[in-house]
């Protein structure tokens, strides 16, 4: 059986072929990361870079590597506008008259590099509305307005995972022929959660209505859930969601007493908005307890906001508890 390839699928989908140019290069560009990642310490890629970026954690060797080969696959392209990415402290310029905005962190989960563990690449496609040099104004745009969202999950095998807004689609990357090949189509989340994925060394500062919630998950048949949970924690939030695509569960990352004022851990434009849509695709959901994620007309590219993902009615729980 002959498998359908990125390409096939993104005609198929009548993606505009602008649009697919994109997400092909975003692909392309995944393909160098993950030679960077094979060879790790013989490609001199694992440690520290020496700096920090604009959010004052210290970047990895391969978060300046992997940026740098997506800013430049993506420069090339007269479709993007411009780009905003979590190792960029501004939006970078690209093409005046492009009809694309990108934003993407560019290595997910970068505490994993350096123990030979999972990590991804996540992207948002936004349209532009400006003209004249790009501004940061730009990009505040809700992520229901997003145009297409996926990642690259680099694994035991690499995978990208994709929506352009017709529900979500998995592709698996054969090295034999260089191509992503289709492998999923229609994903869809579990209804019902049987694991949860949070971190729990940080209990004592989350929210007490965050604490009653997970509290009766690890109660367990014992307590008012009535069903044993699982817990799992990749500390890569693609493989987190990655996992809660394919067989259902919650992931949260919430808001932490210690700094009340920076709202959780993950990032609106890079990550929670992408997966947002991804989420929602698959029949899931992503709640802030403010509202819905996805709604939130952003204020800054690099803002945070505390994320709870996974099974609908899961969520819509935890949101109860903190409405409460
Ligand atoms: P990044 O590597 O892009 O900074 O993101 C890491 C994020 C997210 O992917 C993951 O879920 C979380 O940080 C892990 O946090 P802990 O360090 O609390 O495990
Ligand atoms: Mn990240
Ligand atoms: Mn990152």
């Amino acid at each position: 059986m002959s498998r359908a390839t990125l390409s096939d699928y993104l005609s198929r989908s009548n993606t505009p072929a602008s649009l697919a140019q994109l997400i092909e290069t975003l692909a392309g560009g995944s393909v160098a990361i993950r030679e960077d990642l094979a060879g790790g310490a013989l490609n001199d890629i694992l440690g520290a870079a020496g700096a920090e970026n604009v959010q004052g954690e210290e970047q990895k060797k391969l978060d300046v590597i992997a940026n740098d080969r997506i800013k430049q696959a993506l420069g090339v392209l007269p479709s993007v506008r411009g780009i905003a990415s979590e190792e960029e402290d501004e939006v970078v310029a690209a093409h005046h008259d492009g009809e694309f905005l990108v934003t993407f962190d560019p290595l997910d989960g970068s505490s994993n590099i350096d123990i030979n563990s999972m990590v991804g690449t996540i992207f948002s496609v936004l349209g532009s509305r400006g003209e004249g040099a790009v501004s940061e104004a730009e990009f505040l745009q809700p992520g229901r307005d997003q145009i297409a969202a996926g990642y690259i999950l680099y694994g035991p095998s690499v995978m990208l995972v994709l929506t352009v807004g017709q529900g979500v689609v998995m592709f698996t990357y054969d090295p034999q022929s260089g191509l992503y090949l289709l492998t999923e189509d229609q994903v869809r989340i579990a209804e019902e959660a049987k694991e949860f994925a949070i971190n729990m060394s940080n209990q004592r500062h989350w929210h007490p209505a965050m604490q009653r919630y997970i509290g009766e998950l690890l109660q367990g048949a014992e307590g008012p859930r009535g069903k044993n949970y699982n817990m799992r924690w990749v500390a890569a939030m693609v493989a987190d969601v990655h996992r809660i695509l394919c067989r259902g569960g919650l992931f949260c990352y919430p808001w932490d007493a210690r700094k009340p004022d920076q709202a959780g851990k993950l990032r609106l434009m890079y990550e929670a908005n992408p997966m947002g849509l991804l989420v929602e695709q698959a029949g899931g959901k992503i709640w802030t307890p403010e509202g819905a994620i996805l709604d939130i007309q952003p204020t800054h590219i690099h803002q945070r906001v505390p994320v709870i993902l996974g099974a609908a009615s899961e969520v819509e729980l935890c949101i109860d508890y903190h409405r409460d």
